[in-house]
């Protein structure tokens, strides 16, 4: 199975011509490493994903929204519809992100929405989960991270769920002091990442069967840098990761990359 590598770029690149430079970049970059294990995607900034698809149209690099919402069209100040991220080029949308749980008030209801109208236009869905500091402290991982899996993929078929990507990101571990004013922010080590990604697996197989649940990539995110993504990736249930600051250097981001080649 092929792994899956998102460069998360949230909005650390707000302009168009240093998104595009970055992504024409990183283009280059894997068709010259030659990368055959890894399918990859980025989410730059929504203003710059139609420019960037031009630029890397002959490429294997595909691209992502950040998040959208459920609705096609519509009075919805200031929101992404699926139709736009669809006509700039994305293939993927990132949604649920703990980002936009924690910092814009989105539930899993919410989520779920998205999850449906982006499904249904045929996009793939990189669904996050993942929970806080304390919640884990308090024994609630698996409560947690089933509850947002069960809420977030209500009524999502047998044949749907293969456009799904799950990615675990648990809140304390994403480099982001918003998100975690009091915890000191590291990596999950490879035990505590992989211990929860086998329970998605299991949640999967419990939700959909055997096959589903052994063919559903699992990405690991949060503070997933080069020195220690080559353990976090040589896990069993670690099928790639979702990385927001050290994928906004290509250089940086494909080395993590060949790390499975
Ligand atoms: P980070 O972000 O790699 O900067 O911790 C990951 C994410 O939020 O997806």
């Amino acid at each position: 199975m092929k792994y899956i590598f998102g460069g998360n770029w949230k909005m650390q690149i707000p302009d168009v011509k240093t998104s595009v430079k970055t992504a024409i970049e990183l283009n280059e970059l894997l068709q010259k490493s030659q990368i055959q294990n890894s399918d990859v995607f980025i989410a730059p900034s929504h203003n710059a994903l139609y420019e960037i698809g031009k630029s890397i149209a002959d490429g294997e690099l595909k691209l992502a929204g950040q998040n959208m919402h459920f609705m096609e069209r519509g009075a919805y100040t200031g929101e992404t519809s699926v139709l736009s991220l669809i006509e700039a080029g994305a293939e993927y949308v990132i949604l649920g992100h703990s980002e936009r749980r924690r910092i814009f008030g989105e539930e899993n209801n919410l989520i779920n929405k998205k999850v449906l109208t982006a499904l249904d236009h045929g996009l793939k869905v990189v669904l996050c989960i993942g929970e806080t500091a304390k919640e884990r402290q308090n024994g609630m991982l698996k409560e947690i991270n089933y509850t947002q899996l069960e809420e977030s993929l209500k009524d999502v078929s047998k044949t749907q769920i293969r456009n799904i990507i799950i990615a675990y990101e648990p809140v304390w571990a994403i480099n982001n002091p918003a998100l975690n004013p009091n915890v000191e922010i590291r990596s999950a080590t490879v035990e505590e990442a992989n211990e929860a990604h086998m329970l998605v697996r299991t949640w999967i197989k419990a939700n959909y069967g055997k096959i589903e649940a052994e063919n559903i990539k699992i990405q690991y995110g949060g503070s997933m840098k080069i020195t220690n993504a080559k353990e976090l990736l040589a896990q069993q249930h670690i099928n790639g990761g979702l990385i927001g600051g050290a994928s906004l250097n290509p250089e940086t981001f494909v080395k993590i990359i060949k790390y499975v080649e």
